[in-house]
């Protein structure tokens, strides 16, 4: 029988391999692999364990905060900031970024998450998930801010997230290609299950919350049209739809099989570029993306290219099978 390698071996490896992931980084992927152990054991309790329902209160981008949303950030936090591996976190669910406090060692890394993706899922039973991002802390910085944070996707050192659906699988990038690995509860460990993940190019399946179709910009509504066509439309052949409405559980759905993901800007809130969240969701998303052969726009930019000005910076999201995204983005360029 071909021998489990654990996600502690596949780390020492990559370290002793190519020395891409230097200690400290491996002690953080390791740390952030054990918080999303626990968020799994919370979110597989559920009403047992009291964690289902909102919380009462809202998060800086005036959503309503689930009870696990909050138990999820608290774990991180509590996971991460005694280790010595990070300067200093930031979060979806916290206005302002967290800096490791003083009574510990100060570390080189700066952690960003999304701690709860899909959260209107939590309480009926569907896949949702946990996103991460890794940055360098800029040279020569003392006192980590806000602004230390602002770096394009492209300055990321890691990336991941963990679904928690019928399994609980971890997915990972550090510039070398995606690995997948799954919670083996018995041994309590993360198995790797999948490496050199790769996106398929084309695809015939698309996800897009369609009740927003009336508020798209001409793009996104001719790719979609042209799509429910069909065989008898341009594209000549049928095309599927899938929308889980949890970003992590249809990103690992593209990893797996392929297809396009788009969350774009619409007419609802002119002002905000889009509904996902560049540094917590849609960075670590297209690294994961491009690193498997995908490719992630804003449907004109390549989205690691883009600088961020804000923390809660919010962007229009392509991504998946290089082909269609980039059928997306011409049409954004009116072609
Ligand atoms: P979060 O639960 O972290 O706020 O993110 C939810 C996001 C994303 O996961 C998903 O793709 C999208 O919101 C779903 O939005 P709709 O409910 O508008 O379809
Ligand atoms: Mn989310
Ligand atoms: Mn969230």
């Amino acid at each position: 029988m071909p021998q489990k390698i654990s996600l502690t071996r596949y780390l020492v490896e990559q370290q002793r391999q190519d020395g891409h992931i230097p200690s400290q980084l491996r002690l953080l992927l390791e740390v952030v692999a054990r918080a999303c152990k626990s968020i799994s054991q919370a979110v597989n309790k559920g009403a047992l364990g009291g964690v289902l329902g909102t919380a009462g209160s809202e998060n800086v981008q005036g959503e309503v905060q689930k009870k696990l949303d909050i138990i999820a950030n608290e774990v991180l936090i509590e996971a991460n900031e005694w280790g010595g591996h990070l300067a200093a976190m930031a979060s979806e669910e916290m206005d302002n970024i967290y800096v490791v406090p003083n009574r510990y060692p100060q570390g080189e890394y700066l952690l960003l998450f999304d701690p709860l993706d899909g959260s209107s899922n939590i309480d009926v039973n569907v896949s949702i998930g946990t996103i991460f991002s890794v940055l360098k802390k800029p040279e020569g910085c003392a006192a980590v801010e806000e602004k230390d944070f602002l770096q394009a996707g492209s300055k990321q050192v890691a990336a991941g997230y963990c679904v928690y659906g019928p399994q609980t699988t971890l997915v990972l990038t550090v510039g070398d290609g995606v690995a997948m690995f799954t919670l083996d509860r018995e041994q309590g460990s993360f198995v790797l299950t999948d490496e050199n993940v790769q996106i398929p190019a084309d695809t015939q399946e698309f996800a897009i919350n369609m009740s927003n179709m009336r508020h798209w910009d001409e793009p996104v509504k001719r790719y979609i049209d042209e799509c429910l066509q069909g065989k008898d439309g341009p594209r000549g052949k049928d095309f599927n739809m899938r929308w889980i409405a949890s970003m992590v559980a249809d990103v690992h759905r593209i990893l797996t099989r392929g297809g396009v993901f788009m969350y774009p800007w619409d007419k609802r809130e002119p002002e905000k570029a889009g509904k996902l969240r560049l540094m917590y969701e849609a960075n670590p998303m297209s690294w994961l993306v491009e690193q498997a052969g995908g490719a992630a726009t804003n449907g004109r930019q390549r989205i690691l290219d883009l600088q961020p000005s804000k923390l809660h910076e919010r962007v229009s999201v392509v991504l998946g099978s290089r082909n269609e995204v980039e059928r997306v983005t011409d049409y954004h360029s009116g072609l």
